[in-house]
């Protein structure tokens, strides 16, 4: 029954589909032997990289022509030689792990959610960044899952999955879904940290709006994307706008105005496989492109982020956890 509806509901999206002009890929390798995992891929202001997290707790940069090199970190007192090249996520609370990063395009700064250790800031020479919180309204962030500045305030907006599971947890499949997550504020003027909302079923995420005034986040168990209004009469109200037939990961804005993508994995039982989709779609909740990525990542890899920038004719930028490369979608 359940089914049926979710199937109807999401009929009319199908049927509307824009036409997806990424065609081209190219896989963007992460340097031999090392770290896998590029979880989340982002340029700078001035359109260089992608800047990837990746598995032993760093942001490597890359750098046309010679790959990916060494940007920032996190972790305080981080050990290099144990940690560099490391995919072990049992020494993820020792060498760091960052899972959400957002530019600010003004300041350069950029803004790091490490899943362990909290919210941090780096400038834009990278090096060690500089903690900003590890709790918020005196509880222990658990599992920081996602970032974004806002692009007209410049507040910088997190997610806090869970208070029950970590990271760890989820590689090793023993998940209960919980509404234990949080979504926090940090005001980079006033230096405040606030819980904005409590309570969430496991967000993941967040993007601020090209306007400002409202955030999307993932519900990821729920298989939903939920709207909650900063600005306007609804004002700290929250609506579901987007049901998926898969689970959604981060979601991040799409150049053009109102557009956003949502990085999603799609799991049938029998026989068991997951797929990665990416899906772009407006503020208002309607698909416009579903994009399967079977051919770019095998079968049963996940999909984390899909990141959009209008350079070279417009660039798709793709980041998977289990990958051992960022990739890359141009149109030719
Ligand atoms: C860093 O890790 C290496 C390899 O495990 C170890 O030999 C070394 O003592 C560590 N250094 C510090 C300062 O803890
Ligand atoms: C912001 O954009 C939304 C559409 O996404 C629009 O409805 C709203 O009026 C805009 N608000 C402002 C203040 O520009």
């Amino acid at each position: 029954m359940l089914c049926i509806f979710g199937m109807l509901f999401f009929l009319p999206h199908i049927l509307a589909f824009e036409f997806d002009p990424y065609h081209k890929f190219t896989k963007l390798n992460l340097p031999p032997g090392g770290p896998i995992g590029p979880e989340s891929v982002a340029l700078d202001r001035f359109n260089k990289g992608p800047y990837v997290g990746v598995s032993d707790g760093r942001i490597l940069k890359y750098q046309p022509k010679v790959g990916f090199v060494e940007f920032a970190y996190t972790a305080p007192n981080r050990n290099k030689t144990l940690c560099d090249g490391v995919s072990d996520i049992n020494l993820g609370p020792i060498c760091g792990r960052i899972f959400g990063i957002s530019f600010d395009s003004v300041t350069g700064d950029l803004y790091l959610a490490d899943t362990f250790h909290g919210l941090f800031v780096v400038g834009p020479k990278g090096g060690q960044a500089t903690l900003i919180a590890n709790s918020a309204g005196g509880v222990r962030f658990n599992f920081l899952s996602g970032v974004d500045v806002n692009p007209i305030t410049r507040e910088v907006y997190f997610t806090d999955a869970s208070q029950t599971f970590d990271l760890r947890n989820v590689i090793r499949g023993n998940v209960v879904p919980d509404s234990s997550g949080r979504l926090i504020k940090y005001n980079p003027t006033t230096k405040e940290v606030k819980v904005v909302l409590d309570g969430l079923p496991n967000p993941v995420g967040p993007a601020n709006s090209h306007n400002g005034t409202f955030l999307l986040y993932s519900e990821n168990s729920n298989k939903r994307i939920t709207k909650y209004w900063l600005q306007g009469l609804k004002a700290h109200t929250s609506e579901v706008i987007l049901n998926l037939p898969g689970n959604p990961a981060k979601i991040k804005r799409a150049p053009k105005f109102g557009e956003f993508w949502v990085a999603a994995k799609i799991i049938v039982q029998h026989p068991p496989s997951v797929t990665p989709f990416g899906y772009k779609f407006n503020s208002l909740g309607k698909v416009l492109i579903r994009k399967a990525l079977r051919r770019q990542y095998s079968k049963n890899t996940i999909v984390n982020v899909l990141q959009e920038y209008n350079v070279n004719g417009g660039t798709l930028f793709v980041g998977s956890r289990e990958a051992s490369y960022a990739g890359k979608f141009t149109k030719w």
